[in-house]
């Protein structure tokens, strides 16, 4: 396992605790107008204490990856939604590496022969490469425009990856509208993937699920992240919606997502609960990847403990 170094830092310039309609003002699309990195004088992405997480489960599952396959793959890492590097934890003012800056500073991304980071803000992007040059990574590196709504686009790109690679792709959004065509898109595009999806389970679907079952129109967000609509035509999940069985609901959501997830090939799945916001989901047609996964994943608990500490 390794030790992780977010860089974390105090950032004075943050005036800690803005609630919703603070953040509106002060925010675009959640980075902060007000405060810029401590580090590097670019802009930062607010967040809650929750999204390190996050992180530090990547950071570990990357570690076993990238160290284990090196040998049997050429290896390549992806990610949607990925940010511009740095985030800042609106409760306690200390900013730190977000997904891709936390993966490509990593000791073992030496081993991924190329990078790619998709968001569909273009000052994200931009910012997210200028972190990648200082860090003399452009060589390997890239943050692009990419929108999840429009897979072709982003599939058309991947596709100078070849088919012969092993890619590690992390899908990152706020809520539950990443659709899954385009997780069956990438797959047939790269056929060796081992896919982390963060996984709105908690936040937009406890906000909107019982709602969702009686509203067609609200349904179809879900419909289309799902697959297809056995969801929402299953006698079993009407009565748990109709009993406010949040939980069994939930577990139903996941066993559906899964479900679609082995129509296309991958096997075995895991879902890690971050603090009760939201779950991140592996999926591997590997062995090997459920195995490097479930290593990973015993450093954190639902509550948010890590059992190793993160180097600050
Ligand atoms: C949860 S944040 C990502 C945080 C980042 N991965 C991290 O932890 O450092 C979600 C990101 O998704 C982007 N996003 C939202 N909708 C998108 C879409 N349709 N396509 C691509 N990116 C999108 C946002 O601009 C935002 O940067």
């Amino acid at each position: 396992m390794s030790r992780i170094d977010l860089n974390k830092k105090y950032n004075s310039e943050c005036e800690k605790g803005c609630n919703k309609e603070e953040r509106q003002k002060k925010a675009e699309n959640d980075t902060c107008m007000m405060v810029k990195s401590q580090n590097d004088n670019l802009s930062v992405r607010c967040v809650g204490e929750w999204a390190e997480d996050k992180i530090y489960l990547l950071h570990q599952y990357f570690g076993i990856f990238a160290g284990g396959m090196k040998k049997k793959w050429p290896l390549n890492y992806i990610e949607i939604c990925s940010g511009p590097g740095i985030c800042i934890n609106r409760q306690s003012g200390f900013e730190f590496d977000g997904t891709a800056i936390s993966i490509i500073k990593h000791e073992q991304f030496q081993h991924i022969n190329k990078a790619i980071f998709y968001d569909y803000d273009n000052n994200v992007v931009d910012t997210l490469n200028k972190r990648i040059s200082h860090l003399n990574l452009s060589h390997k590196a890239i943050a692009r425009y990419g929108d999840y709504n429009n897979p072709n686009s982003i599939c058309a790109e991947l596709k100078i990856l070849g088919p012969n690679c092993l890619n590690l792709i992390l899908i990152d959004p706020t809520d539950c509208s990443v659709p899954f065509s385009l997780i069956e898109k990438i797959t047939a595009t790269l056929k060796h993937v081992d896919l982390i999806i963060n996984v709105a389970t908690m936040t937009d679907f406890n906000r909107n699920i019982q709602m969702a079952f009686g509203d067609p129109k609200r349904a179809e967000k879900y419909i289309r992240f799902l697959g297809n609509g056995s969801y929402f035509s299953s006698s079993e999940n009407i009565a748990y919606c109709a009993n406010k069985n949040y939980p069994k609901l939930r577990e139903s959501f996941r066993k559906h997502y899964a479900h679609s997830l082995e129509n296309i090939g991958y096997k075995y799945f895991d879902f890690t609960s971050i603090r009760n916001y939201y779950d991140i989901l592996f999926a591997t047609s590997n062995p090997k990847g459920i195995e490097f996964w479930q290593k990973a994943s015993k450093t954190i608990d639902s509550q948010g403990q890590r059992s190793l500490d993160f180097g600050i």
